[in-house]
């Protein structure tokens, strides 16, 4: 499946709940939220479908996110039936760890391979000022245990203005005896996201910088490209002296990376959507209800990502800008 600007949709994000244990102030409020219906909500079987649909047309990855994936039940199942979809070749999860550290083997067992764990400080009080909970070592925790069992881990890191900004070495610390990549993320303006700062990369960089010396750029850091097709993440990779993992830096704001877009998202509610900030969307959830063939449901999709736009665009005025929260889109 290709897009209006010859960008090739080889990564499906597949937000499984928008519920979640934790209440990240940038990703959804603490009071006043109103989740979907059980009803509304694809069941796993018609995301089978979906993805068997979209894999005969070239999606080779699958990442599950939320809300926080692990609080939907049945998890292991849905994974180790993803596992049997012919053409997927990368299984991964994003989550926040917590219920992670109790699954990890049996999610290892049912072909689930890569994690990244949300992690944006180490200091526990500050975490709770940030999720709401205390829940920072248990994330740690689940960094370790995700390594022993033989994951490919990645830690994301939210640098927030007055926040947790002074906290970010301790961070970027993880990637020093571990075979894990730290990432640093730049806010993105998306629901509640909109009333936060967020620190820019270059910023990032100097206070690294200060706290744990010089680093080196890597060679080629897009270098997950190497193993076979392009199915990288947006991250730029340097690394430290003397760190056995890397530090990453995703920069949606000051280096936006929308001309190597590979990806598709789709909504627990059963919406797909070419780009996580344009509304643009389609109902799939409707028509795989519906007497939809594939064929017709490959059309609608391939429709939608036709219209695909060229890049993000946060910050401008939009018409008909994304409303949806950052827990409804799965990041
Ligand atoms: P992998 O390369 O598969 O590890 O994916 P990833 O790093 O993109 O996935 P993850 O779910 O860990 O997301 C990390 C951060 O990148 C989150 O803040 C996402 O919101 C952001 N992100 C992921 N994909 C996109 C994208 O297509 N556009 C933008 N602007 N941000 C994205
Ligand atoms: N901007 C950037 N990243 C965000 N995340 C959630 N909301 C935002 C935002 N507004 C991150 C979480 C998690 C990942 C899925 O998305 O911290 O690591
Ligand atoms: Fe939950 Fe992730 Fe949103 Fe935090 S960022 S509230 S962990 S979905």
């Amino acid at each position: 499946m290709i897009d209006g600007f010859g960008r090739k949709a080889e990564y499906l994000r597949i937000s499984v709940t928008d519920r979640c244990n934790l209440r990240c102030q940038y990703c959804m409020p603490d009071k006043g939220v109103t989740f979907r219906h059980h009803e509304e909500m694809l069941r796993y079987e018609e995301m089978l479908r979906l993805v068997r649909i979209l894999a005969k047309a070239g999606v080779k990855k699958v990442r599950l996110t939320g809300g926080e994936p692990t609080v939907r039940r049945d998890l292991v199942w849905f994974v180790r039936q993803l596992s049997e979809v012919e053409g997927i070749e990368q299984l991964a999860l994003t989550t926040n760890g917590l219920k992670f550290c109790e699954m990890a083997e049996e999610l290892y067992d049912a072909g689930l391979r890569a994690v990244n764990i949300s992690l944006d400080t180490l200091n526990e009080e500050v975490y709770r000022q940030i999720t709401g909970h205390y829940g920072a070592k248990k994330a740690v925790d689940a960094v370790n245990i995700a390594l022993r069992t033989g994951y490919r881990v990645k830690v994301n890191c939210v640098p927030i203005k007055n926040v947790n900004a002074r906290y970010l070495p301790e961070v970027a610390y993880l990637a020093r005896d571990r075979a894990v990549d730290v990432r640093f993320i730049e806010l993105m303006p998306i629901g509640c996201g909109q009333s936060f700062e967020g620190v820019s990369t270059e910023d990032v960089k100097l206070i690294l910088k200060n706290a744990l010396g010089d680093f080196r750029e890597e060679a080629d850091y897009f270098s997950e490209r190497q193993a076979g097709p392009d199915l990288s993440g947006p991250a730029k990779y340097v690394r430290f002296k003397d760190f056995e993992g890397r530090c990453g830096f995703i920069s949606p704001m000051s280096d936006c990376f929308c001309d190597r877009c590979n990806r598709l998202r789709l909504t627990a509610d059963g919406y797909i959507k070419p780009c996580l900030y344009s509304a643009e969307k389609v109902n799939v959830c409707s028509l795989l209800r519906s007497e939809a063939s594939d064929e017709d449901i490959l059309e609608a999709v391939s429709s939608v990502l036709r219209n695909k736009n060229q890049r993000h665009s946060f910050g401008e005025a939009v018409p008909g800008p994304e409303r949806r929260r950052m827990n409804e889109i799965g990041g």
